[in-house]
């Protein structure tokens, strides 16, 4: 990982300001969630803008031009447009003429996801540079009348450089799917303009879950996947230095760390300022995480994250 960057909107929304559209309160949205404020996209701040901030943020920690990038992939589900993908919109903005690029959709688990093909393209090529990139717009998807869901989301990007480096970088990587449980978090498609493929039960092209069980199974799954690669690894716990969980709430953090023996100080967490921002929660946390100063060189970094397909993983990095 060469370099990091994220972009996140300006306009603020708070639990005050969620009190005046749905009947809810500070202190349940607080105690239940952790999350206090979040951030929403304005004009200007399509997904691909934010994408696209965050990347030249990245790409300026790296020390890497544009024209030298090979690939470009952006982890959403909330894309501005079917077609193109976001990816190709960043692609343009930036003028990375000799990268391909494409979108990737494994909803919250979509960074990890994204950093493993990166990851296997540069052991393929070791001159290949890959921006790997998780943003999303989700005020777009949600439902504002729906307290349950509304009040969870927030917008954002982040970014990284994948390339070839001298002793540091992804160790290994544990990634896993069942779409049998795809009706526990799920988002319908915009409404099909063939009547015979029109779904009755269609709820729209918003964020639908039934949160109990997403929180029972997204701490299993996650305590679950970081055992196996840490067993994989000969590691335990206390030999990581940081573990940056995808950023859903805060019980869910409290109870994976809990579950693990991890000491808070172990834990990095910012679901309180920015909600739950899907793809992009690994990488802004993990940017901010490098601009606080909180990995040193040979530090043993872990990822982890779960979200709608179910799709789950756990990443471990040589900082
Ligand atoms: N304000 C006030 N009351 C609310 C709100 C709200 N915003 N939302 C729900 N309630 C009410 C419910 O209607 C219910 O009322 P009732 O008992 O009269 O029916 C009551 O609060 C309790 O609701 P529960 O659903 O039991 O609340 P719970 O403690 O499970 O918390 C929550 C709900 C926060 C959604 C929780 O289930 C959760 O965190 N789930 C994980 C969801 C998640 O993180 N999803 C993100 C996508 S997946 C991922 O990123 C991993």
């Amino acid at each position: 990982m060469l370099g990091t960057g994220s972009c996140m909107p300006e306009r603020v929304l708070t639990n005050t300001d969620l009190e005046r559209m749905v009947e809810t309160s500070d202190e349940w949205i607080t105690a239940r969630t952790g999350i206090r404020t979040r951030r929403i996209a304005g004009p200007d701040e399509q997904n691909y803008q934010l994408a696209t901030c965050a990347a030249r943020r990245a790409l300026e920690a790296a020390g890497v031009r544009a024209d030298e990038l090979g690939l470009i992939i952006v982890a959403t589900i909330s894309p501005h447009m079917l077609m193109p993908s976001c990816a190709c919109f960043v692609q343009a903005e930036l003028g990375a003429a000799k990268a391909f690029a494409f979108d990737l959709n494994a909803a919250c688990s979509g960074f990890l996801y994204g950093l493993d093909v990166a990851r296997k393209y540069v052991a393929a090529d070791p001159n290949i540079k890959v921006l790997v990139i998780g943003s999303e717009t989700l005020s777009a998807r949600v439902d504002w009348e729906d307290r349950n869901t509304c009040i969870l989301f927030g917008d954002g990007a982040g970014a990284c450089v994948v390339g070839s480096a001298e002793g540091r970088g992804i160790v290994d990587s544990c990634l896993l799917s069942d779409g049998s449980l795809w009706n526990l978090l799920y988002m319908d498609s915009p409404a099909s303009t063939n009547p015979d493929l029109l779904d009755p039960k269609s709820k729209g092209c918003v964020i639908q879950m039934s949160g109990k069980d997403v929180f029972k199974y997204a701490v299993r799954a996650m305590e679950d996947v970081v055992c196996q690669l840490l067993a994989r690894l000969q590691l335990t716990i206390a030999d990581i230095a940081l573990l940056i969980p995808h950023q859903a709430n805060i019980r869910i953090l409290d109870n994976l760390a809990e579950r693990l023996g991890a000491q808070p100080s172990q834990i990095f967490c910012n679901v309180d300022k920015y909600g739950n921002t899907s793809a992009a929660s690994i990488p802004i946390a993990l940017d901010e995480a490098v601009r606080e100063g909180r990995l040193q060189h040979g530090d043993k970094l872990l990822l982890c994250a779960f979200g709608g397909g179910f799709t789950w993983g756990s990443m471990l990095l040589e900082w």
